[in-house]
C-alpha cells in the first residue's frame, strides 16, 4: 500500500526546505519538493540606484554572498555597457576560487558526509587497519596515523558518553543504507573535524581580496576596490599560502575520501540512483581573458544524458514558471520580464500537497520548457561533452581509478564526485590566475577600475558559475534607478516545482524509483537532497511584511 511520508525540515542545508514523497513498498514512487519560506529581495530593490544592488542582494543568504555580489555587478556591467580591467577580472576569480574551495569542502565534510558515513561505526574501527586503508588510495594521506585515528575515536566517544552529541545527534546511525566498513567511517570522520580548521582558511582566503566573508565589499560596478591588496605582493603571499594549505587537504583528504566512497557505493551510482531529469545546463564561468570567450567552466547544455550531442546555450530560452509555486502568473516569463506577486495556497488538511494546485514558494526555471539540473555535476557533464580536454581527462582518469563507467555520473555520486574533482580542478589553475596579476603588476598594468556612469535606461543580465551552480541576474533599469530586477539562482533551478506540463523538479525526479531501506528513517531522501547542495534562502523572494512569517513549521 502506498505510503506519504513528509519530511519537513530537511537539516544539514541553508533555508527551509520540504520534501514529500509517495512510497510504494519502500520505493518512491512520487515526490514534491516545497520551499517553505518566502524572502528575497528582488522587490526590495525597485527604485534604487542600480549600483547598490550588489552590496544588497548578498542578503539573499548567508552563504552564497559573493555569488550573488559578482552576479548583480556583473548584470550592471552589461546594462551600463561598461568593461573591468584585467586586474578586476583576476581578483573575481580569485575570490569566487576561494569560494568554491571553501564551499564545497564544507558541503562534502559538513552538509552532505554524514549521509554516507555511519558515525556510531568509527567507533568499533580498527586504528591500524584504517592507516593501511587510507593508504590504499593516496600515498600520504591527511593527517593520517593510527594515534591520531584513535585520539578521533576517543573524542567521540567521550561526546557520546555525554549524551551531548551536539553535531551527530537526531541521525540514522545502523540505517542498512550505510555501506562503509568502520575504518573508512573513522577516516572520513577524521577529516569531518580537519574540514572545520580548513574551511577557516578558505574563508580567510576570500577576505584578503574581499575585505571581509561572508558579505564581501570589495568589488564595485566597472572594476574592483581592493587596490592596496591585489598590488601587494605580501598580500598575494599571504593567499598563495592558504591556497596551499586548502590545495593539500582537496589533494590528500577529499578526493581520496571520495573514491573511497565510491568504492563501496559504485552499484548505486551504476544504478542510475538518484539521477534526476538528466537535463543539465552550465552558464559558463572564470573568465580567463577580458571578453569571457575563454573560460574555466565551458557554457552549454546536454538534453536527456546524451554526451554525444551537446547544445549551445541561448539566453532567451530561460525562462520561469509559476504553475504550481505561490505567485500570481500565467505563462512562463523571461526573467526580463518575471514578476513576484504571492499567492500562498498552503496545504490541505492532512498537511500534504493539494492535488495538482501550487506548493512551493521557489519559481520553475525552465530552459527551452524543459526543468534543468545546474551545479558541479551539470558543469562536469557539459564539459565532458564539448570534449574540453582537462575536464574530460579528468573524469577519465577518476572512472579508471573507480573502475567505473561514464554513466555513474548519472546519479547521487556521480554528482557528489562531480563536485570533488572540480574542486582539484579549479585550485589547480588559481596559481594561474595569481602569476597573471603578478606579472601584469610588474608590466605597469594597475588599472582596478574604469570609470562609468549609470545609464538613464538599459537592461543586462550577469550569468556566471557560483559554487552551486548556474547563477543569472538580471536588471532593467528606467530614470537612473532599478525598475525590475530578477535572480534565477542555482537551488530555483534545481528545487524547482513541477512545470506547467507536470514534469518533475530537478530533486523531485531524482527521488523516483528510490528503495528506502526503512520508511520511517529517510536516510535516503537526505543522501539524494544533500547531493544538490541545496541553498533554500537564495531560491525565494521576500518575506511577509505585516506578519513577518507565511507559515509555521514544527522541527521534530
Ligand atoms: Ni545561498
Ligand atoms: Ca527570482
Amino acid at each position: 500500500m502506498s505510503k506519504r511520508i513528509v519530511v519537513d525540515p530537511i537539516t544539514r542545508i541553508e533555508g527551509h526546505l520540504r520534501i514529500e514523497v509517495e512510497v510504494d513498498d519502500n520505493v518512491i514512487r512520487d515526490a514534491w519538493a516545497s520551499t517553505t519560506l518566502w524572502r528575497g529581495i528582488e522587490t526590495i530593490l525597485k527604485g534604487r540606484d542600480p549600483r547598490d544592488a550588489g552590496l544588497m542582494v548578498q542578503r539573499f543568504c548567508g552563504v552564497c554572498t559573493y555569488s550573488h555580489y559578482e552576479a548583480s555587478i556583473l548584470a550592471c556591467e552589461d546594462a551600463f555597457g561598461v568593461k573591468p580591467p584585467p586586474i578586476a577580472r583576476i581578483v573575481r576569480n580569485l575570490i569566487n576560487g576561494a569560494q568554491f574551495l571553501t564551499d564545497h569542502v564544507m558541503h562534502f565534510y559538513h552538509l552532505h558526509g554524514l549521509d554516507w558515513v555511519d558515525i556510531v561505526s568509527a567507533l568499533s574501527a580498527d586504528p591500524r587497519k584504517a592507516v593501511e586503508m587510507a593508504k590504499g588510495y593516496h600515498p600520504n594521506p591527511y593527517n593520517c596515523s593510527d594515534t591520531h585515528y584513535r585520539s578521533v575515536q576517543e573524542r567521540l566517544t567521550k561526546f557520546v558518553k555525554s549524551g551531548r552529541l551536539g553535531p551527530f545527534a537526531n541521525a540514522y546511525w545502523g540505517n542498512e543504507s550505510y555501506k562503509l566498513p568502520p575504518e573508512a567511517d573513522l577516516i572520513i570522520l577524521s577529516h569531518y573535524l580537519d574540514a572545520l580548521q580548513i574551511s577557516k582558511t578558505g574563508a580567510q582566503m576570500m577576505a584578503i581580496f574581499g575585505g571581509k566573508n561572508p558579505h564581501p565589499q570589495t568589488l564595485v560596478v566597472g572594476g574592483v576596490t581592493s587596490v592596496a591588496d591585489a598590488l601587494d605582493t605580501h598580500r598575494v603571499g599571504q593567499y598563495l599560502f592558504r591556497l596551499k594549505e586548502m590545495k593539500n587537504f582537496v589533494e590528500t583528504a577529499y578526493i581520496p575520501d571520495i573514491l573511497l566512497a565510491a568504492t563501496y557505493y559504485k552499484d548505486e551510482g551504476a544504478a542510475g540512483i538518484g539521477s534526476g531529469v538528466k537535463n543539465y545546463l552550465a552558464y559558463g564561468g572564470f573568465p580567463l581573458d577580458d571578453d569571457w570567450h575563454n573560460l574555466l567552466f565551458p557554457r552549454g547544455v546536454v538534453e536527456g544524458g546524451d554526451i554525444a550531442d551537446p547544445l549551445p546555450l541561448d539566453e532567451k530560452k530561460i525562462t520561469e514558471e509559476v504553475h504550481h509555486s505561490w505567485y500570481k502568473g500565467g505563462e512562463g516569463l523571461h526573467p526580463f520580464e518575471g514578476t513576484t506577486d504571492p499567492q500562498y495556497t498552503g496545504f490541505d488538511a492532512k498537511g500534504h500537497v493539494k492535488g495538482d494546485e501550487k506548493y512551493s514558494w521557489c519559481k520553475a526555471p525552465q530552459y527551452d520548457g524543459r526543468p534543468h539540473e545546474v551545479g558541479p555535476l551539470a558543469r562536469i557533464i557539459v564539459a565532458y561533452a564539448q570534449g574540453h580536454e582537462e575536464i574530460k581527462g579528468l573524469v577519465d582518469d577518476t572512472l579508471k581509478v573507480a573502475d567505473l563507467p561514464v554513466t555513474v555520473l548519472f546519479s547521487t555520486l556521480g554528482r557528489t564526485a562531480a563536485r570533488a574533482l572540480e574542486t582539484k580542478y579549479i585550485g589547480n589553475h588559481i596559481e594561474d590566475w595569481v602569476e597573471e596579476l603578478v606579472e601584469r603588476i610588474k608590466g605597469g598594468d594597475t588599472r582596478t577600475w574604469t570609470r562609468c556612469d549609470v545609464p538613464k535606461a538599459g537592461e543586462g543580465c550577469g550569468m556566471l558559475e557560483v559554487s552551486r551552480g548556474a547563477l543569472g541576474h538580471w536588471v532593467r533599469i528606467d530614470n537612473k534607478v532599478i525598475s525590475n530586477y530578477q535572480a534565477v539562482v542555482p537551488t530555483t533551478w534545481n528545487a524547482a516545482p513541477r512545470n506547467k506540463a507536470g514534469g518533475r523538479g530537478p530533486y523531485e525526479e531524482s527521488l523516483i524509483g528510490t528503495r528506502m531501506a526503512d520508511v520511517d528513517q529517510p536516510l535516503e531522501i537526505l543522501r539524494t537532497i544533500h547531493s544538490f547542495d541545496p541553498c533554500m534562502a537564495c531560491a525565494v523572494h521576500v518575506i511577509d511584511p505585516k506578519t513577518n512569517k507565511v507559515k509555521e513549521f514544527k522541527v521534530a
